[in-house]
């Protein structure tokens, strides 16, 4: 039987996905609107008010930011109710706040819990990421190679060309050396704009989203949402943190890390069992965005659990009264 206090992830799960979906339907009212603060403020307060409800003793170990820059989900807050098990939660009240103001695709939701000391505490700098689907030997491609090599390395353990290879990146002029490198191998180039955690979500069902491979720098903070992600559904995932300048190792150093260029797996990154969430918000590979009809708001979520690798997904269609 569960102990009150154990870490019951099982039932915690649903709770989860209604944080997800909250944020989500708030955040809805926001699309195209061109107002990225507006959209992120709705999501946070309503992601923050249903968290509040889950019987959790819970912190945020990923959050909105600093507790003096961001006044709510900051990383150390206290959410849940007060009861129950003591909880890490790593949260993105909307991944794309720019998708989600201008009405461009893949913007999502996200959240991931897992018990106390189960996630990296990356602090707000950057991340060199690299992440690949399931089903490959582990280390097949690494950070230390360079893009051409994974790509062909890549090819070499699926038994095709370069050529059949899709790489995803976030465009950004950081990425025109890498771009030039990649296409120098053939492969195809799926360009975002913004948000990484579902660049690299798509890498465990290329089937679906033609992706095969994600590469390139963007926030450590979603690296660890995609680790926990991935944690899921299976593929593996390499980071390491980027420092610009004293500041961001010092930030570092204050989220308790010592070693500023260990390279983390996915596992190190998420150490135990985890549930993870996400909604659309936009329409996208993975996730259909939120769909208006007269008196109704409907929102798919996707609802994972690490332990038994199940995947579920979830339709919520909410009267708008
Ligand atoms: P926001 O939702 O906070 O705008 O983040 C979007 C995002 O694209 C992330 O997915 C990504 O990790 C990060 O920004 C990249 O940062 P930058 O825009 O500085 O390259």
């Amino acid at each position: 039987m569960t102990h009150p206090a154990d870490f019951n992830d099982r039932m915690l799960s649903l709770g989860l996905a209604r944080v997800s979906e909250a944020a989500a339907l708030a955040s809805a009212d926001f699309i195209g609107r061109g107002d990225e603060k507006a959209a992120d403020q709705a999501a946070v307060n309503a992601m923050r008010d249903q968290l509040n409800k889950l019987e959790i003793r819970g912190t945020v170990v990923i959050g909105e930011g600093e507790r003096d820059e961001a006044p709510m989900l900051y990383i150390g807050e206290q959410v849940g109710d007060g009861t129950g098990p003591e909880v890490d939660i790593a949260l993105d009240p909307l991944e794309g706040t720019t998708l989600t103001a201008k009405d461009m695709p893949n913007a999502l939701t996200v959240i991931a819990m897992g018990p106390r000391g189960s996630m990296l505490h990356a602090p707000d700098v950057y991340m060199d990421k690299l992440a690949i689907g399931p089903g490959y030997r582990p280390g097949v491609v690494t950070l230390d190679m360079t893009p051409s090599e994974r790509v062909s390395a890549l090819a070499a353990a699926q038994g095709c060309s370069t050529r059949d290879i899709t790489v995803c990146v976030l465009e950004r002029p950081r990425h025109e050396t890498m771009i030039e490198e990649l296409r120098t191998t053939g492969c195809a180039i799926r360009l975002i704009t913004d948000g990484d955690v579902a660049g690299v979500i798509h890498c465990a069902e290329t089937a679906v989203t033609g992706i095969d491979m994600y590469m390139g720098s963007g926030g450590a903070p979603e690296g660890v949402l995609a680790a926990a992600a991935l944690k899921c559904m299976g593929g593996q995932m390499f980071g390491r943190l980027l420092f610009r300048n004293d500041d961001e190792k010092s930030r570092a150093k204050k989220a308790g890390i010592t070693n500023l260029d260990r390279v983390y797996t996915r596992d190190d990154m998420v150490t135990k069992d985890v549930i993870f969430a996400a909604t659309g918000v936009t329409d996208g590979s993975i996730l259909p965005g939120i769909k208006r009809e007269v008196g109704y708001l409907t929102a798919e979520t996707i609802l994972m659990r690490s332990k038994t690798g199940s995947v579920r997904r979830m339709t919520y269609r909410n009267p708008t009264k």
